[in-house]
Order: structure tokens, then sequence, then C-alpha cells
């Protein structure tokens, strides 16, 4: 998608989409007296409102337009920056659905002129909303089909502001959407065929793109000879190998210390001998959103060019059953030495991500570690889709990252980690079993996992993210399709990126 930023609405592309604040239906007429009528006489007769996201198509001879949408912006002091996104976001959906190639808008020039916004953080989510309302998956489409699938190929944007501050964010925003709609690609992907070696081979691309980032692959040897049971004790069941891979990204002085990102990489999750019941088990190619997100954010991160020196860890199983498969009631010893017994083959999630961690912690000590995963039906059940699941004893880090949450519209919203239920996952005949041994086993399920998770880390400053229900939307949303979202690449990315930075 082709996008250029000009003074004046750009009168070479096929439609027009105009934004209207509530209190601002005279602005139009400057523009063009007959449109200006127009605005009047559909509000007058209540066929449009400029209430936010109400959209009203025309046409108007004279001008130059194939066609003319107005699209309300709602109260000037309610416009915030995911409103904006949104707005652009249904604005490529419209265009898309009109069959129209390009549009022209002055919805960037109309939130640009509010005091309140700022204009780096405007430009990174004009970006961000063209192109992730822009994506959609085509790979397994017949030629007939992908070419009815129509996507917005030009965007003019209107903005008469001098500041520099948009167009750089605009040029951020880009790189991260792109980041985003690759993690899409690699969740979308069928499990047959985004097996461990696949997303293994996503990576080792990554690291041949950039300079600065390193790769280091475990195999399943390694993983015996350091003890890492519990992640192979999942995979036993597949005929795929179990794989740690591990990104180095040095972008940062040689002394400063890690900020490592672990993603939960389970490629299917059959539930093993638990098996997951039909209406459960189709969407389960998404397990591995956790590990697409740590590679989308480090390529964030490498292109851009952070000062910073981060690890992408992404322990790689597949979660099945055959004869060697995992049983419940089996006992392993993670590769911290704790013995977990395993109450339910479909808590799998927590047991690769157990070894991962320790094994981040002790091999690199890092300062702090972010873990993201499709961990639990419970977090879905609690924050449905919009927002992830955080879990962290870390207060300085819990606000960073809900902060960067709701700036970048992939929002992450805590979860209380009570000290009452810090020995709900201790075990009976073994140091943990994982699933809560309190009450039925469920309650609290979200939570419970990241007591679990917690037990495996020492120092390390430790945030749990659950995506769970952000990864993959059962409903189509302003600026996102129906399936993956790549949820985690812009709260993490925004995270790196910091308050300041983002000014
Ligand atoms: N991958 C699932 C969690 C999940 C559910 C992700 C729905 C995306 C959508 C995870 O491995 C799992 O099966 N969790 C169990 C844990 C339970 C057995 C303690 C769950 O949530 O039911
Ligand atoms: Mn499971
Ligand atoms: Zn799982």
């Amino acid at each position: 998608m082709k996008i250029t930023v000009q003074p004046a609405l750009d009168e070479r592309q096929d439609a027009l989409v105009l934004g209207i604040f509530e209190e601002d239906k005279e602005h139009y007429k400057s523009y063009h007296k007959v449109l200006a009528q127009e605005i009047d006489d559909a509000v007058e007769k209540k066929i449009f409102t400029p209430n936010f996201g109400e959209m009203y198509w025309t046409r108007i001879l004279g001008l130059p337009y194939k066609k003319i949408m107005l699209f309300g912006l709602g109260k000037k002091k309610e416009m915030t920056v995911e409103r904006f996104r949104k707005s652009l976001g249904k604005a490529v959906k419209c265009v898309t659905s009109a069959k129209l190639d390009s549009f022209t808008t002055n919805i960037t020039q109309m939130a640009g002129s509010l005091k309140e916004m700022n204009h780096a953080s405007l430009g990174m989510a004009t970006a961000e909303a063209l192109i992730l309302g822009n994506y959609t998956f085509t790979k397994y489409l017949s030629k007939e089909k992908v070419e009815k699938k129509k996507v917005v190929k030009m965007v003019s944007l209107q903005w008469e502001n001098s500041s520099s501050g948009f167009g750089e964010g605009l040029k951020t925003g880009r790189v991260i959407a792109e980041a985003t709609n690759y993690v899409k690609d690699l969740v979308n992907e069928p499990a047959g065929v985004a097996n461990s070696l696949y997303v293994e081979k996503a990576a080792r691309d990554i690291a041949a793109c950039f300079s600065k980032v390193k790769i280091n692959v475990l195999n399943e040897m390694e993983l015996k000879k350091l003890g890492m049971n519990a992640m192979l004790g999942v995979n036993a069941g597949s005929d795929n190998p179990p794989k740690l891979v591990i990104l180095e990204y040095n972008g940062g002085g040689a002394k400063e210390k890690y900020t490592a990102f672990v993603g939960k990489g389970i490629t299917f999750d059959s539930g093993g001998y638990n098996l997951k019941p039909t209406k459960y088990i189709e969407e389960m190619k998404t397990d591995m959103a956790g590990a697409a997100a740590v590679l989308g954010t480090i390529q964030v991160a490498a292109e851009l060019g952070l000062q910073k020196n981060l690890l992408g860890v992404m322990p790689l199983c597949e979660n099945m059953v055959n004869g060697k498969a995992q049983r419940p009631g089996d006992i392993v010893k993670a590769y911290n030495g704790k013995t977990i017994e395993i109450g339910n083959t479909d808590a799998e999630g927590r047991l690769i991500l157990a070894d991962a961690l320790a094994y981040t912690e002790r091999k690199y000590t890092p300062e702090v570690i972010i873990d993201l995963a499709t961990l639990t039906g419970a977090c879905v059940v609690a924050l449905g889709y919009y927002a992830a699941g955080l879990v962290s004893k870390d207060q300085e880090l819990l606000n960073s990252l809900q902060e960067a949450g709701s700036a970048s519209g992939d929002p992450v919203w805590a979860l209380p980690f009570f000290e009452d239920y810090q020995d709900w996952m201790d075990g009976t005949i073994s140091d943990l079993n994982n699933i809560s041994q309190k009450g039925k086993g469920h309650e609290a399920g979200s939570i419970t996992a990241g007591v679990f998770l917690s037990k495996f880390i020492e120092k390390a400053r430790w945030a749990h993210i659950d995506i769970a229900g952000s990864a993959y939307w059962g409903v189509e949303g302003a600026y996102t399709q129906k399936g993956a979202t790549g949820s985690g690449v812009r709260v993490l990315s925004y995270y790196l990126l910091g308050k300041e930075r983002r000014r």
C-alpha cells in the first residue's frame, strides 16, 4: 500500500473519505458548495449523523471522485488515538468493499488539528490502521478468488501541519504494522505446514536479514543433554522435532543487560491424551502465536535499529498423541530441577515455557523477561478478544506494559496476582502440578497458570502476557480481520520504544 501525505485533498484518488466531527458541520462549505449542501441535507433528513463510526456513501456531480463517504468522527473531546485507528481501518474496509483502489481523506488533518493529539503517535497509528486493515490471507485461495479480493493500493492523506513528527511516525508505524501482518501470516498458516521446522526457518530468515541478529537453535539431543524434560514430554507424541530457537539482537552496548521475550510455540495443540473436543480443537494451529509475536517484535527492533539488547526465545513443540506420548499422571523433571506431575496433558504451554524461562534466565541473566502465550481458555472467558491478560509482581513493569498496550491499541489488562494463590500449583507427590490443586482446578485459571510460570523465574523482573483471546479473533474488528491479529507485536514494540520516543 502506497501512502502519501499532502496539504490538500488529492482529487486523483477513486474515493474521498470525509471525516466530520459533530461540532464541525460548517467546515466543508469552503471546500465544495454542493458537497456541503448534500451533507446538510443528509444530516437534516437524518440519513447521516456524525456520531462516531457512522458512514454514508454518496456521489457529487462536479467532483472527480467515483464515490464519497461521509464518516462520523463523533465529538472532538471524545477523539482518541484508538478511535482514529478505527476510523482509518473502517475507511480501508469500506473502500475495498466498494471495489475501489484508492482514497484520499481529511481524517488525519481533522485529528491532527486537535490540540491534545500528538503528531508522532498519529503518524504511527495511521500506518498501523491502514496496513493492518488492508491485510488478507489469500495463500490458499484459487486465482479467480484472489483477484476478486480487493485491497486498497493507494491512500493520500491530508495533512497541513508542518511538524516532522507525523512523517517519522508513519515510517515507524509501517515497520510495526508490516511485522504484525507477517505474524498474522505465520499464525493463519495451517499446522500441517507451520510445524517447528517452518517456524525455525522463519527465524533463520530474520537472522539472515540483519547483521545484529544472531540465531541459536537447540535440537532434541541438546535439549535432552540440558535436561529440558518438560519440553520433551510435551513433544513426545509428535513426529515433528522439538526446537528451542533463540534470536539475539545486539543493538545496545556490550554491557547492557538483555530484555528477553519468550513466546509459547505449540505448533498444534490437540490437548494430548486429555484430547480437546470438537469446537475447541479446530483453532489450535494458533497455539504458536506467542512465538510468532516474539519473532515479529525482534524484526521490528532490528528494522528500527533500536539501541537495546534483546532475546527472542521460542520453544517449539507439538502436543499430539501416539504410543510415546506423555500420560496424565506422568512426572517430569524440568530444566531447573523441579519435578512436575502432569495433571492434564492439555496444560502443555506452561510446561514448555517452564524450561524456556529457566534456561533463558540461567544462560543470559536478562534484567527483564516477558513471556507471551496463548495459555488459557480462562483468559478468553475473562477478557474476550480485545485485550490480553497480564500477570506480574513488578508494579513498574505492569505500568509500562499497560501504558504501551493502551497507546498501541493492543491492550493488556492486569489480573490480580494474589498471595493466597501462590501455592495453588504445588504438587502432592511432586514439587508442582501443571493444573491447580485447589477447588475444582479451573478457578482463576489464567492467574494460576501465571503462578506456575513464576516458579521458573529466579531474580529477573518478569511479566506474563496471556494472548489466548487477543491473538485470534472470532469476529472482525475495525482494523482487524477474523483470524490472526498479530497481538503482542504492537504492545511490545511500543514498550521498547518507550513513552518518550513515541512523542
Ligand atoms: N492452548 C490452550 C489455551 C487456549 C484456549 C488458547 C483457547 C486459545 C484459545 C492451552 O494449552 C490449554 O489447553 N489450556 C487449558 C488449561 C487447563 C487444562 C488447565 C485450558 O485453558 O483449558
Ligand atoms: Mn492445551
Ligand atoms: Zn496450548
